[in-house]
């Protein structure tokens, strides 16, 4: 079925690798949709529904969430919303079946993909990002203590509200995400490379350099 004109872009990476940081600067400037499957979760475990209270256990555990709660929430969040010009997949799909259903969503929503873009990171620089990720849970903004600080130390510059570890963000936690990363979401480079979909960037760069990258391959 053939799709319509709107940009659908998946970001790839392993956790800490920027996606999230440049879904919002891409959002911002190409008008697009983000969705980030993560910040989802977060919101219905902060709501205490049935599938946060499931969901919270498996993700300070740094596991995945399993794919039939994940796959219905996100179609849900995509009828949902409405994109002129499309969207940004954050953090999905995760697995092969994950890819599998984002192929049948696109389908009947008539998008194609347009880019995957793999967000190629170092091990030292994932556990630096992380170890010093704070955010606010009111607003949802992202900082880093070194590399992206707030103006006023541990305080929102949007909302002011205090800033926090994500608990998933601890040690462990950490360890495990990156050991799942390994052994679930890395397959998702060669399947998408032998679609031809695949844009490799440097995670490592600063998040500006890293925007300009992309913005080159969207603007080809
Ligand atoms: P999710 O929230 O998606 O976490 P993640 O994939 O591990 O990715 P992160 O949010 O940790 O990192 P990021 O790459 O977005 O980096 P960021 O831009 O924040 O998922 C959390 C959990 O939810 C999962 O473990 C799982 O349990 C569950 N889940 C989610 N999706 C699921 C799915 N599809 N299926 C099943 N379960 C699912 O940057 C990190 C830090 O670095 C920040 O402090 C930032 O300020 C800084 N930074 C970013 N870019 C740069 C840069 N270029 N230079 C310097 N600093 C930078």
């Amino acid at each position: 079925m053939a799709g319509d004109s709107r940009i659908v872009l998946v970001l790839l990476g392993p956790p800490g690798s920027g996606k999230g940081t440049q879904a919002k600067l891409l959002s911002d400037n190409f008008n697009l949709v983000h969705i980030s499957t993560g910040d989802l979760l977060r919101r219905e475990v902060a709501q205490g529904t049935d599938l946060g209270k499931k969901a919270k256990i498996i993700m300070e555990k740094g596991e995945l969430v399993p794919d039939s709660l994940v796959n219905s929430m996100l179609k849900g969040e995509i009828k949902r919303q409405d994109s002129k010009n499309g969207f940004i997949f954050d953090g999905y799909p995760r697995n092969l079946k994950q890819a599998a259903q984002l192929d049948n969503i696109l389908k009947q929503n008539k998008l194609d993909l347009s880019w995957v873009i793999y967000f190629k990171a170092s091990l030292n620089v994932i556990i630096q990002r992380l170890s010093g990720r704070r955010v606010c849970e009111a607003c949802g903004a992202n900082y880093h203590i070194t590399n992206m600080p707030p103006k006023v130390a541990g305080r929102c510059d949007l909302c002011n509200e205090e800033l926090i570890q994500r608990k998933d963000d601890s040690k462990d936690s950490v360890r495990k995400r990156i050991e799942v990363y390994d052994e679930q979401t890395k397959d998702l480079v060669s399947f998408y490379e032998k679609q031809l979909k695949l844009r490799v960037v440097s995670g490592d760069l600063s998040a500006q350099e890293v925007f300009k990258e992309i913005d080159k391959i969207l603007k080809k």
